[in-house]
């Protein structure tokens, strides 16, 4: 046996120990990135081999809290692909218009960016009162972060130029108030948020949601794990609600293709056939 093939064995190893001592469940992660992390996490630890973790991360939490961190990649941004919340903006939000009120769910948003860029977005539209927004991930350290809602100041002029794109109509620090070297947004945003943990591969279906968007996660998923978090959200959204993906994802190779129609490619954001 060659001895790459012994570190597979040594990975599925760690993997399982990691699901039996803390519930989570790694095994459908895409694996060359999955190695990669482990990798990094090796170095950080100053160890060689992957079977030298199991050990270190059986009996000691804060090393699989690192773990947790090198494996959730939790790169986020304020407007994050600004033509997506612009697309948005002038496809979905005139039908969230229509209802009395609605519910959208962020899944995977890590430290909250993503959550208080639509947000922000709703107020300006007139529909934040309406809105229950749930925002959850499987890494708590980013969902305190979230629940806090302060942001370093020194990437604000590209958050600002975020939002000019994506459709933003007044001054973006309307939103804010800023403390010494950081911003923190204004309270109607973050009551209107409900950030919350939920793991994707083992939790269950979230309420009767108007839209979903779940994006960049799904590139560290493997075919069945995507699958399945699809179902999931499948049974999660309302009938005629949204569902929306990162741009490098797509659920064009699912089976859930023929329940949706596409109504931007570029941004990949469904419909959920009536
Ligand atoms: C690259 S970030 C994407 C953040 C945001 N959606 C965006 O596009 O800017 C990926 C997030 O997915 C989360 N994640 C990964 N696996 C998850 C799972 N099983 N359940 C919930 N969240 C998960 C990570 O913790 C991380 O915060």
């Amino acid at each position: 046996m060659e001895l790459t093939e012994i570190a597979e064995i040594e990975i599925d190893t760690l993997l399982d120990a990691i699901r039996r001592r803390y519930d989570y469940d790694f095994s459908h992660y895409a694996r060359s990135s999955l190695k990669r992390r482990i990798n990094g996490l090796l170095i950080k630890e100053k160890l060689d081999m992957p079977y030298q973790l199991i050990p270190r991360v059986l009996y000691d939490e804060q090393v699989f809290n690192r773990f947790l961190s090198e494996l959730s990649v939790t790169v986020t941004e304020m407007y994050r692909d600004p033509e997506f919340f612009l697309h948005l903006l002038e496809t979905v939000f005139p039908v969230l218009n229509t209802y009395p009120y609605f519910k959208i769910w962020h899944a995977g948003c890590a430290t909250g960016e993503e959550a208080y860029s639509l947000a922000v977005l709703l107020k300006e539209a007139g529909l934040l009162s309406r809105a229950k927004i749930y925002a959850t991930d499987y890494n708590n350290k980013s969902i305190d972060i979230a629940k806090k809602g302060f942001y370093g100041r020194e990437n604000i002029e590209v958050s600002n130029e975020g939002y000019l794109k994506a459709g933003g109509k007044q001054c973006f620090s309307d939103y804010y108030s800023e403390h010494k070297d950081q911003i923190r947004f204004n309270d109607e945003l973050r009551d209107a948020i409900t950030f919350a943990y939920h793991n994707l591969v083992k939790d269950g279906v979230f309420g009767e949601m108007n839209l979903i968007i779940c994006r960049n996660v799904f590139i560290y998923f493997d075919n069945e794990l995507q699958n399945n978090v699809l179902n999931l959200f499948n049974e999660s959204i309302i009938s005629k609600g949204f569902l929306c993906l990162g741009n490098k994802e797509t659920i064009r190779f699912s089976m859930l293709k023929n329940k949706y129609n596409c109504l931007s490619e570029d941004n990949s954001i469904y419909r959920k056939k009536d």
